[in-house]
């Protein structure tokens, strides 16, 4: 499934496909005028005709004869590239891989601009590479090879550009971020039976070969530790909970506070508890670990790319079920900061997990701050549809610097509230607080509510991915499935704030 990709300022060996970028100016450039004379005009000929399509994203496919051979050209029409940015170009590459006939194994993409000012040239080549490669992901490891019609056999790209040296440096440490990205998806989109959260935390055990320090809790450790509200939700499971914390230290200092601690929720599956959900759509649960699973590839991408910068993470897996041992409606559990909670909804485990999950991060490592991912409520995907993540925090700035990320990256998130105008919304009668909202809305405010009241007033963000982490469809730069959303919007973040 890895794709060979190299940058060159001509062809080295004949490819199945040459691709040919284009946009509104239709002026062709040196490269791609001297790659049309070698075709005889096919290329000058599809635009002066009118044959090609000047629409944005349209593409035509050409068959130019050279002596005995025939070469595929596709010409994509990518429209204006005024105003390109990283986001656009990442977009125009996983665009053109759409556009690949599946059968192609090698291409060579050609493109002219130089009249953009947001990104320069070997900037955008690296952009429209990191693109296809995104786009590229498959899940098909439990489909039979020979059945498997739908798979591409893309093996090699290479991108023409006049400093082939100075694009590969663009690109380097996007190849980690993908590593990253398609670490989550492949965790995300394994199903429960195999993803455990043993499995899981073996999982993360494996960052260790990139200098990760992983350290995973048992079920007697969590225990001595009394994390009473993980536990609660894991009793119903014959699966045992984990708990894993990893540190990446980039920095020369060893003694450093982590400036992140990125907190995830690892529920592999979520059959609601004994408030059990209804069986419709219920395998869907299966990624309901999705952010241990960014908060995992993200450490994969940070760490690979050897990022000069100290953070810490923390995922709490469980298995929420319901069984003779689970725990029930109107249950008292003790939380690990000493909170008692009552648990009107087992279905509300997510901000369990997450209680122990970061009382146990701050105590740790004394983040400078904390950024958990979960994904928390069907509210927020009431709220903000699959096009934005719910952002909760108390910290203006540390919310403004992820949204900023978030429209750099196109991982957008929204700002909801979770003011003191919500507090009475976790009140309970009997213990410190009950784990669902008083019934009047903003369900996903109260799961973020909730969160706070473990987060020792450091700064602190919360990000609701119940509407980002699957997609139903293909999109620009993933096909339907896990999208690992997040490990790009935090990579960007980490990178244009603590490097
Ligand atoms: N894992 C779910 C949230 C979810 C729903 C994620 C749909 C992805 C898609 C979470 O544990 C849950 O069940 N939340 C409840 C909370 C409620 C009981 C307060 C919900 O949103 O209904
Ligand atoms: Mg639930
Ligand atoms: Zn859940």
């Amino acid at each position: 499934m890895s794709i060979k990709v190299s940058f060159a300022s001509k062809p080295m060996t004949k490819k199945d496909l040459l691709i040919v970028i284009l946009d509104e100016s239709l002026e062709l450039g040196k490269t791609i005028a001297s790659l049309d004379k070698e075709y005889n005009g096919i290329i000058s000929n599809a635009i002066n005709s009118k044959t090609l399509i000047t629409k944005k994203g349209s593409s035509l496919s050409l068959f130019a004869n050279k002596g005995k051979t025939i070469q595929e050209i596709l010409i994509y029409f990518v429209g204006s590239i005024k105003n390109y940015n990283i986001e656009k170009a990442d977009r125009i590459g996983g665009s053109i891989f759409s556009s690949i006939p599946k059968t192609i194994s090698s291409l060579t993409v050609y493109y002219a601009f130089n009249r953009n000012k947001k990104i320069i040239n070997e900037e955008f080549a690296a952009r429209i590479i990191h693109g296809m490669k995104l786009r590229s992901y498959t899940f098909y490891k439990y489909k039979l090879k020979s059945k498997n019609k739908h798979h591409h056999s893309l093996k090699e790209i290479e991108i023409i550009t006049k400093e082939p040296s100075l694009a590969k440096k663009y690109y380097s440490p996007l190849k980690f971020l993908e590593e990253g990205v398609y670490l989550t998806r492949d965790l995300v989109s394994e199903p429960a039976n195999v993803l455990t959260p043993i499995a899981l935390s073996e999982e993360a055990l494996k960052l260790k070969a990139l200098g990760i320090k992983v350290e995973v809790l048992n079920l007697s450790q969590i225990k001595r530790l009394k994390m009473g509200a993980l536990l609660g939700v894991a009793m119903g499971s014959s699966n045992e909970p984990r708990v894993v914390s990893m540190t990446w230290n980039g920095t020369k200092n060893s003694k450093s506070k982590p400036e992140v601690c990125f907190v995830g929720k690892g529920v592999t599956f979520d059959t609601g508890g004994i408030s059990i959900k209804p069986s419709g759509g219920m395998q869907d649960m299966k990624w309901d670990m999705g952010g241990s699973g960014v908060v995992i590839g993200l450490m994969k991408a940070l760490a690979g790319r050897k990022a000069k910068v100290h953070i810490s993470a923390v995922v709490g897996l469980v298995e929420n079920m319901p069984s003779g041992k689970a725990q029930r409606p109107g249950d008292v559990v003790v939380a690990s900061s000493g909170h008692s909670i009552e648990v009107i909804n087992t279905d509300a485990e997510g901000r369990l997990v997450l209680a122990d999950a970061v009382t146990y991060a701050i105590n740790k490592f004394k983040p400078k701050r904390l950024i958990d991912l979960a994904t928390l409520t069907g509210a927020v995907i009431v709220s903000l549809g699959p096009q934005r993540a719910g952002l909760f925090s108390n910290n203006d700035e540390l919310a403004n610097n992820i949204f900023n990320s978030g429209e750099k990256t196109g991982e957008k998130v929204w700002r909801l509230p979770v003011g003191e105008e919500y507090d009475d919304d976790i009140k309970s009668d009997i213990a410190d607080m009950h784990n669902v909202g008083s019934g009047r809305g903003a369900g996903a405010t109260s799961g973020a509510k909730f969160i706070e009241q473990f987060t020792q007033n450091i700064p602190w963000a919360h990000l609701d991915i119940a509407g980002v982490t699957w997609a139903k469809s293909n999109s620009e730069l993933y096909p339907a499935g896990g999208t690992a959303f997040g490990v790009r919007l935090l990579n960007t973040y980490v990178k244009d704030f603590f490097e």
